[in-house]
């Protein structure tokens, strides 16, 4: 009997600093397409400070968390589910490392190479794990079903 393919969904997230640019929305779109990764549903977000702090509690008390709550609450952004056999590994590769710095110097390819202003103001953010995607896609879209898609 023939596998079904297997099949895995991460969130993106298109942080404030690329949204501010909106010629720049398509073009990261297309790197997602040229990667194979499905776009499944997106939608555009204003934060709350409060909504920031729930998403990146894992993060509190480190010395970051209140300058990336409030980058996160500075304007809109996209929140994206995409899907491809290996969705979470290929698009944290296509991001690249955390600091945008260090990502030109060892990854000069990646988006937060081409895109990302400083550590925290990194425009993009990727779920790490099958446990984590599932819950960062729920913070977003309780109402989707990944079963269903
Ligand atoms: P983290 O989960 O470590 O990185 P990633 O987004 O690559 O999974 O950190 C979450 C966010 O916190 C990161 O995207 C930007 C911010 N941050 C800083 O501002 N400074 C830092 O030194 C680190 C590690 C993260
Ligand atoms: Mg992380």
């Amino acid at each position: 009997m023939a596998q079904a393919m297997q099949r895995q969904w991460t969130l993106a997230l298109l942080k404030p600093d690329i949204c501010a640019n909106a010629a720049i929305i398509p073009k990261i779109q297309q790197a997602m397409q040229h990667h194979h990764l499905d776009i499944v549903h997106y939608q555009d977000v204003l934060w709350s400070l409060d909504d920031a702090e729930r998403f990146y509690a894992e993060h509190k008390g480190k010395f970051f968390y209140q300058r990336l709550c409030g980058y996160m609450t500075s304007g809109p952004f996209q929140a994206y589910v995409l899907s491809s056999p290996n969705a979470i590994k290929d698009w944290r590769q296509l991001i690249g490392p955390t600091h945008p710095v260090r990502a030109r110097i060892m990854q000069p390819t990646t988006l937060r190479a081409l895109y990302g202003l400083t550590d925290t103001r990194n425009s993009f953010h990727g779920s790490d794990s099958i446990a984590n995607a599932q819950q960062e896609i729920q913070f977003f879209f309780p109402n989707l079903n990944l079963h269903h898609l």
